[in-house]
């Protein structure tokens, strides 16, 4: 089986791309972790992959002149590497419709708010702002629009009393790690295609949500 060479774009301590990571290690998995690359110099995640075997870039956006050129540079690093799909895990930069376009159906995106509500960023602080009682996060296909695009994975997380940012951010982000491989395997595996911008997955009879867990305390 020819595995789906994938790239995955981080900033940070790289926790989503550990998950794919971990389950790319399975030979039977459908997606294949060719590279890793950060447009943070010392992103936490950059040690983790290399402790994986898994080869690394850093491609530092403040040493280019524009969002283009150095989309230019990211495009000709993965192109380079043979990659087929671009999972964006934790990238904090936007992206450029161009960009968007070049990659359109080949990337996709975690966010840590059920889509399309809570775009951005403070996320948590802005679940727990407005007392909504679920939350959870969300794989999609990137669009040129922020945290925009068909969704993929979703995984309803409860808000509970006396959460604050942290704690609802490790509940949201335990989900995070269970959606992100469960996605990338739906794509890698062929089984999702979009029409009319809604994501349909073959095969699957029931929801392709992940229900809270009720040991996450809701009764
Ligand atoms: C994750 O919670 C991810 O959903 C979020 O950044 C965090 C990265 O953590 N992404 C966004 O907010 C994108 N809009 P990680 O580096 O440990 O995976």
């Amino acid at each position: 089986m020819a595995r789906l060479k994938t790239a995955i774009l981080i900033s940070g301590r790289g926790s989503n791309m550990q998950a794919l990571v971990d389950a790319a290690a399975d030979p039977d998995y459908p997606a294949e972790i060719v590279r890793v690359v950060a447009n943070v110099p010392g992103a936490g995640g950059l040690d983790r992959a290399a402790a994986a075997g898994i080869a690394t870039t850093v491609i530092d956006h403040r040493n280019f002149d524009g969002r283009a050129a150095f989309e230019d540079a990211l495009h000709a690093e993965l192109t380079e590497a043979g990659v087929e799909m671009i999972c964006l895990a934790g990238f904090m930069r936007l992206l450029t419709a161009a960009f968007v376009e070049r990659w359109l159906d080949r990337m996709i995106n975690i966010h840590p708010s059920l889509l399309p509500s809570f775009k951005g960023l403070q996320t948590h602080e802005r679940v727990l702002a407005e007392g909504v009682r679920f939350t959870g996060c969300t794989v999609h296909f990137v669009r040129p629009a922020m945290d925009a695009g068909p969704i993929i994975v979703q995984a309803a997380v409860p808000v509970l009393p006396g959460d604050d940012a942290d704690s609802l951010s490790a509940r949201v982000l335990t989900a995070e790690h269970r959606c992100y491989p469960h996605a990338l395997r739906l794509v890698a595996a062929g089984q999702t295609s979009i029409v009319d911008e809604i994501v349909t997955v073959a095969g699957a009879a029931g929801p392709t949500g992940i229900a809270v867990n009720p040991d996450d305390g809701v009764s």
